[in-house]
């Protein structure tokens, strides 16, 4: 069976490592791995592949940045050329970017079916360009593979057939269940580098459009972190996008969030892990908070994720600055939320979806979704 992977940005890489490691070890797979380059700055790419110890992808198709239309339209068409080229028998996508909608289309118009690795997270917020990502590819993959039980329930009552969706766990959660004892490892070393020497501190990301983009949002979330900053030290890696939009903003009161460059996989996970508390609006630091039990705040007013609030630590602020210190308040007095993990999430889940995949080496019929559709129609009526 020839399996193509298909990945673009940072996200997508810590979820492909683990099912490109569990099909490695598989007989008869052969894989590929086509990576778009919409993300390929080091420090979002390259490094994140080398600390996955992933070996470089086959083909970078070097899509780059551009408006969304620009940079999912490139992609298309380039991977159109490349399943043409590669002839794979499935392709996996991972997550909600761009990229992620541009191959599944790619190879649903091919003929070729599609596993989506992360299906059926719903945020019902269609402001957000990954819900719809999320609702196209989950319309277009014949294998829906889940993270958590709400998510086989979206795609159930979107009419989803069930034998289509197989939940399987939250793969990020298994590269962070791989690499948390490297990060651990290399923590001293980071914590010299930021000058912690031990001090409690909190961990800042903000990178969505609707949160970085408008200086009415972004000025009065960074004059709260600021205030935040006399309690505690934040230390704020920033995304390129949040970086130039803060350059826009002038300077900001001192002493101020410790803005710094993107950090690598095992850095981010160290500082997750040793933080006092988390403030983002990413959705895998919202799970990998949840593993690790750490209070996270999520800068945003919906979550695809609902199984970090319901069982986690995640607590939603949305963009109100005096729910964001009210929330850090309550953590610093002790009240912060306690949390536990989901089940599934237990580092296995590379190895669920191998499993399936590789039983009896069946290939997977295109259309199987649809055809299944139609018999239950014609069954009801
Ligand atoms: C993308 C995903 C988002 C994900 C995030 C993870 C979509 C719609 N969004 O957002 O869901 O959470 O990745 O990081 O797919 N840039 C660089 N260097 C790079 C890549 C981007 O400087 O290597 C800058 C460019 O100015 C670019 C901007 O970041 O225009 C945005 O990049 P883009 O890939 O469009 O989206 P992200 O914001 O990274």
């Amino acid at each position: 069976m020839k399996i193509m992977h298909v990945v673009g940005a940072r996200p997508n890489f810590i979820k492909l490592s683990p099912v490109y490691a569990a099909l490695s070890a598989r007989l008869g797979v052969e894989q590929t791995v086509i990576h778009t380059g919409q993300h390929y700055d080091d420090l979002l790419s390259d490094l994140i592949f080398r600390q996955l110890d992933m070996p470089r992808p086959d083909h970078n198709l070097g899509v780059g940045s551009g408006s969304h239309a620009a940079q999912t339209a490139a992609a298309l068409t380039r991977l159109e050329s490349a399943m043409h080229d590669g002839r794979p028998d499935l392709v996996l996508v991972y997550g909600d970017v761009n990229s992620t909608l541009a191959a599944a289309l790619a190879a649903a118009k091919l003929g070729i079916p599609v596993g989506h690795v992360e299906a059926g997270l719903r945020s019902r917020d269609r402001s957000m360009p990954e819900e719809l990502n999320r609702l196209l590819v989950d319309r277009l993959a014949d294998l829906l593979f889940t993270p958590s039980a709400d998510a086989d329930e979206n795609l159930l009552a979107e009419g989803v057939a069930p034998q289509a969706i197989h939940l399987v766990g939250n793969v990020m959660i298994d590269s962070l269940v791989r690499l948390l004892p490297t990060a651990e490892a290399v923590w001293p070393g980071i914590e010299r580098t930021l000058e912690l020497a031990g001090r409690p501190f909190a961990l800042v990301t903000l990178h969505r459009p609707a949160n970085v983009d408008h200086p009415a949002v972004l000025r009065p979330l960074m004059a709260a972190l600021c205030d935040m900053a006399r309690d505690l030290t934040l230390i704020f890696p920033a995304h390129p996008r949040t970086r130039a939009r803060l350059e826009t903003l002038g300077p900001l009161p001192m002493p101020g969030p410790r803005i710094i460059a993107p950090l690598g996989y095992l850095e981010i996970l160290a500082l997750q892990k040793h933080a006092a508390y988390v403030i983002t609006d990413s959705g895998g630091i919202q799970e990998e908070t949840t593993f690790l039990g750490v209070p996270c705040l999520t800068v945003r007013p919906n979550t695809e994720r609902p199984v970090t609030i319901t069982l986690g630590t995640n607590q939603l602020v949305g963009q109100d600055p005096d729910a964001l210190r009210m929330a850090v308040a309550d953590i610093l007095g002790g009240r912060g939320k306690d949390g536990g993990v989901p089940p599934l999430w237990d580092g296995r889940t590379g190895e669920r979806i191998a499993d399936i995949l590789t039983a009896g080496m069946v290939p997977v019929e295109r259309g199987h979704r649809a055809v299944a559709r139609d018999e239950e129609r014609h069954v009801r009526h």
